[in-house]
């Protein structure tokens, strides 16, 4: 998450809804069509079932109440508009109370093919398709309760574990790499990027996830593989503190990126 954004948070009326201008209706309409042929070949069929069910519109933002309508007869969870940029500790307490907290700009057209915070974009086509499904249901909750639970410095770890597994998570199909996270859904240049042979691809495994860095502004130098999204539910019921402190106990990785100052 960056530090400071040109961005403002829209304030939605008193029954949730935001008056999205023409042109930013537009954007979220040019988005959706720009992004739907390489989600349909390169998103895995999680990601692919969940927008279905959502069936969101395609011409307009979609709204919070009516996404959240649909995803809590699906798995009890609810997107809720909230500022650009939150703090690690509110972000955990919606997350361990099935709330999504969902940025409610859109972005402009000269960020049309990247922006670094997330939108409204990233969060409702990216994101609530994946809320629909139990396993990530359940893992993004446990995240949110240990977060809740955790102590200031246990946060960058946490933050961590969601964004390797639920942000920028990959499976196989039919031996086949294809991306769930939202961080790929939303992002036309990294999704097949992400299933390239360009990357490391690695194992989901709690410990290993924990112990290794990441940028929010590159394209990602590796990613964890979730074979069977069972493994998330596994990994829900897990003392995910209990990880952090090993995982602290053993160091982070050196990172699979150069640093900062090095790249143009
Ligand atoms: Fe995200």
């Amino acid at each position: 998450m960056p530090k400071s954004t040109e961005y403002e948070a829209k304030q939605p009326d008193a029954d949730g809804f935001i008056a999205y201008t023409p042109e930013e209706n537009a954007v979220w309409a040019d988005l959706v069509a720009r992004q739907m042929p390489a989600v349909r070949r390169d998103m895995a069929l999680p990601y692919l079932d969940g927008l279905a069910k959502l069936d969101l519109p395609t011409a307009r933002v979609p709204q919070c109440p009516e996404v959240s309508e649909r995803l809590r007869e699906l798995t009890g969870w609810r997107v809720e508009p909230v500022p650009a940029l939150i703090g690690f500790g509110r972000f955990f307490g919606m997350l361990a109370d099935r709330t999504f907290p969902a940025a409610s700009f859109i972005r402009k057209r000269k960020h049309f093919d990247y922006i670094e915070e997330p939108d409204i974009f990233h969060e409702i086509f990216g994101h609530t398709p994946l809320l629909t499904d139990p396993a990530f249901a359940a893992f993004s909750q446990a995240i949110g309760q240990a977060g809740t639970r955790a102590e200031k410095p246990d946060y960058a770890w946490l933050i961590r574990l969601y964004w390797f597994s639920i942000e920028f998570g990959l499976t196989r199909e039919d031996g086949r790499l294809k991306a769930l996270g939202p961080g790929l859904a939303s992002s036309v240049t990294e999704l097949p990027w992400s299933i390239s042979d360009a990357p490391q691809h690695r194992p989901f495994d709690v410990i290993d996830i924990l112990r290794t860095p990441y940028r929010i502004d590159i394209h990602q130098p590796l990613y964890f593989v979730i074979d069977r999204l069972d493994d998330l539910f596994a990994a829900a019921d897990r003392d995910l503190l209990a990880d952090v402190r090993q995982a602290r106990a053993l160091g982070l990785h050196p990172p699979a990126y150069p640093p900062k100052e090095e790249v143009a």
